[in-house]
């Protein structure tokens, strides 16, 4: 399979049920916390692992001893965590409120994050690089990255030119107005002339392409029963860097990215579990992938 590296983050989310919507000066009840693995970055990697890639983590946790959590349990999954830093101070945390349609909602309570952009990443040989993390300035990184394989990364609020990648895939409820009237006006202003696809999801709609030649791709979404939308949008991620670092062109990325979001929500948990990322690849290929050692 590919040698893909991932750039996000890696969390502990603390998980409460809902007994009903989250409505703005409501009284809600909700069941103690549930902790689990999180992270845009880890969920990704850990579904590309499951996938049978050989997936490097570049992320950064703390000095508390849930640093040697996350890492284990990242590690459990078959995600390299050698290129995972560590930063004086508390790891990732985040509290995700789960309402009974299975949508959830994220609040942020402590970020591991480092000052300087991971120069690490040059070294790390990939087929395939996805960019989940945010606050940095990756430009310089991923101007040389780029020249060396597809880049997927998330939209991010950035200077102009700041994120030289070849896709760039946003949730329609994360993006503004000024975005989603013309994805590729921002797009282009974003990753510059390196930029060939904005994709755009829409939970239970699919998702859709825009290319850089006028190309237009919708893919609709399976109807499923949605336990928890947590991670459907790095599932989505998971989906399209295993496409594109195999070489599938978006035609048949996006359908296939769109499954595995798809997929996702009819599970508890934030990333695609192993057997049902199998289940996936039998799908669309006929055949299993090759198991990792
Ligand atoms: N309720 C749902 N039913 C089916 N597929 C879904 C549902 N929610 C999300 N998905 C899948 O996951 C992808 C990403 O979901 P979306 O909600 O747009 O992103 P995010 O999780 O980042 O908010 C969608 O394009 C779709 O493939
Ligand atoms: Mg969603």
């Amino acid at each position: 399979m590919a040698r893909i590296v991932v750039l996000g983050s890696i969390a502990r989310d603390e998980v409460i049920h809902l007994d009903d919507r989250l409505l703005e000066g409501r009284h809600l009840q909700g069941a103690p916390p549930v902790p689990r693995l999180g992270g845009g970055g880890a969920n990704t990697a850990i579904a590309l692992a499951h996938a049978g890639h050989e997936v490097s983590l570049v992320a950064a946790v703390g000095t508390d001893p849930l640093a040697d959590e996350l890492l284990a349990e990242a590690s459990r999954h078959g995600v390299d965590i050698g290129p995972v830093t560590r930063i004086s101070g508390a790891s990732t945390r985040s509290l995700v409120l789960l309402d009974p349609s299975g949508e959830r909602t994220i609040v942020n309570l402590t970020r591991s994050r480092e000052a300087r952009p991971p120069q690490r990443l040059l070294s790390l040989d990939a087929d395939c690089v996805y960019v989940r993390s945010n606050g940095q300035d990756l430009s310089e990184l991923l101007r040389t990255k780029a020249k060396l394989c597809p880049i997927v990364a998330q939209f991010r609020p950035l200077r102009e030119g700041r994120l030289p990648v070849h896709v760039l895939v946003g949730s329609q409820k994360d993006l503004d107005e000024r975005i989603l009237a013309d994805p590729l006006a921002e797009g282009r202003r974003l990753a510059g002339d390196v930029l060939r696809w904005v994709v755009i999801t829409h939970g239970a709609e699919g998702a859709e392409a825009f290319g850089i030649e006028g190309q237009r791709l919708r893919a609709t979404a399976p109807d499923v029963d949605a336990v928890d939308t947590t991670g459907a949008g790095d599932a989505f991620a998971a989906g399209m860097a295993h496409a594109l670092a195999l070489r599938l062109d978006m035609a048949q990325a996006l359908p296939l990215a769109v499954r595995w979001g798809a997929a996702k929500v009819t599970r508890g948990g934030s990333f695609l579990d192993r057997d049902t990322v199998r289940d996936l690849i039998r799908e669309s290929t006929g055949r299993s992938s090759p198991s990792r050692p």
